[in-house]
């Protein structure tokens, strides 16, 4: 079988390496993919918003099965328009990928379907938005309707920082047409959980549950990035919780697009805040989060492309999912001033031993040597039995990669190793 993955990042490297477990796949492309991951897939110079492009690639090279990971293409209708040259896919068609291309959207299906969630009004006007932000609770949280790039969302301390936001958004247009609307919503508190879970419309598995560490500097100091480790499962969804959200979200969540006539087929993200109030919604998305894809698929047992293709025939409630015991440590291996400024093309050194356990973000091949291309250059992951030795491998084997002003932060797991401890 040959695959085509739409992406070029780490979370696609670790749903390719995943999939070539699958004795029948032969080839798989990835388009655009990155240097660093050319010993998994036949990387091809497309990019991942080029519909088009990856529509003729998929056809001239008669691929059997895509799956298009990235958010951008999935919001722009990628799976709809390879769909419509009868090449099988996994993700959500456009009508569904709309709960996380519009934030107004979810907002607006969570409060219709009584899905937990932070309080909310939506705000066309910037001189209305403004008018209400005199008199918010603060903090108070602002989002742009659309695709931010992963920035769209800013925790205002105060009156006026939470101003001079949604001014950046309506008036100075920062996220362009993203920020013709925004949220304005209450700020919630509790721990954070991400669980991604596979859905075909009718049955929904959750996958292990993890925990992203968004900001740059140890202790949650520093500016939001797009993530600098993980580890699954998270310690502070007992079984319990995940029962309630089970019953209270997740379900509720795949029959409010059902009866929207937006079913969703692929990878649901839901982003959690267990709130003294109870689970509640921050976000969702539509596809596999980065970099929880790196902690969560080396913990699957079952089939990758086998569980996909049950989510796009439908016939998932008689697939299984099995996840190992075990506990997942991803740290992200960052170029030093990432996410404001940063180096590019510095020589990069994988050892042998730590190549497998490493899912390449930001890499090319240069005059025949593998160097550097982004801010998060790459994940490394180990698996352990205990919490405690995963993170201690994880450092470990992060510490054999080498490039000029490699930074990661030092503390991934330490929260969820202190919650294990505490129950
Ligand atoms: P996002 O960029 O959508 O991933 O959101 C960034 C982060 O903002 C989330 O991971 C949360 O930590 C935080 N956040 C979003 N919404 C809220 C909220 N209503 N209350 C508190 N924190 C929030
Ligand atoms: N790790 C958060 C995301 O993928 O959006």
């Amino acid at each position: 079988m040959k695959l085509l993955v739409v992406g070029g990042g780490g979370r696609e490297h670790a749903i390719i390496r995943k999939l070539r477990e699958n004795p029948a796949v032969t080839e798989i492309f990835a388009l655009p993919g990155n240097g660093g991951m050319a010993a998994d897939a036949t990387c091809v110079d497309i990019g991942a918003k080029d519909i088009d492009g990856i529509v003729h690639f998929a056809v001239d090279n008669a691929v059997d099965y895509a799956v298009v990971a990235p958010d951008d293409p999935l919001v722009l209708g990628a799976v709809d328009a390879l769909e419509s040259k009868g090449i099988p896919c996994f993700g959500p068609r456009a009508n569904a990928a709309i709960i996380e291309g519009s934030k107004v959207f979810s907002k607006q299906l969570m409060k219709q379907y009584a899905i937990p969630t932070a309080a909310y009004e939506v705000f066309e006007e910037l001189e209305a938005a403004l008018a209400y932000l005199e008199t918010a609770p603060i903090p108070t949280v602002i989002k742009a309707d659309g695709l931010a790039l992963g920035k769209g969302v800013v925790i205002a301390q105060t009156r006026d920082e939470a101003k001079d936001a949604v001014r950046s958004m309506m008036a100075d247009k920062v996220f362009g047409a993203s920020g013709d609307r925004v949220v304005i919503e209450e700020f919630l508190t509790g721990p954070e959980v991400s669980v991604l879970a596979f859905t075909d419309g009718e049955t929904l598995i959750p996958m292990v549950s993890s925990m992203d560490h968004k900001r740059a500097g140890d202790n949650d100091t520093g500016l939001n990035t797009g993530g600098m480790g993980t580890v699954a499962p998270n310690p502070y969804y007992t079984a319990d919780i995940a029962a309630q959200c089970m019953e209270t979200i997740f379900l509720p969540t795949m029959r409010a697009m059902n009866a929207e006539g937006r079913t969703f087929k692929g990878c649901l993200y839901f982003g959690l805040m267990l709130t003294p109030d109870g689970p509640k919604v921050i976000e969702y998305n539509c596809r596999f989060g980065d970099p929880e894809t790196q902690v969560v698929l080396p913990l699957l047992e079952s089939d990758l492309l086998t569980v996909m293709q049950a989510v796009t025939n439908g016939t998932l409630k008689d697939t299984e999912v099995k996840f190992r015991e075990g506990n997942a440590c991803c740290v992200i291996l960052a170029s030093a001033g990432y996410p404001a400024s940063y180096e590019k093309g510095l020589k990069l050194t994988i050892p042998a031993e730590t190549a497998p356990h490493t899912y390449v973000a930001g890499a090319k091949i240069a005059d025949g040597e593998l160097v550097t291309n982004g801010g998060r250059v790459l994940g490394v992951t180990a698996v352990a039995d205990t919490l405690s030795e995963a993170i201690r491998e994880a450092y470990r084997l992060a510490d054999t990669v080498s490039f000029d002003n490699k930074y990661c932060r030092r503390d991934i797991g330490a929260r969820a190793l202190k919650a294990t401890e505490g129950n």
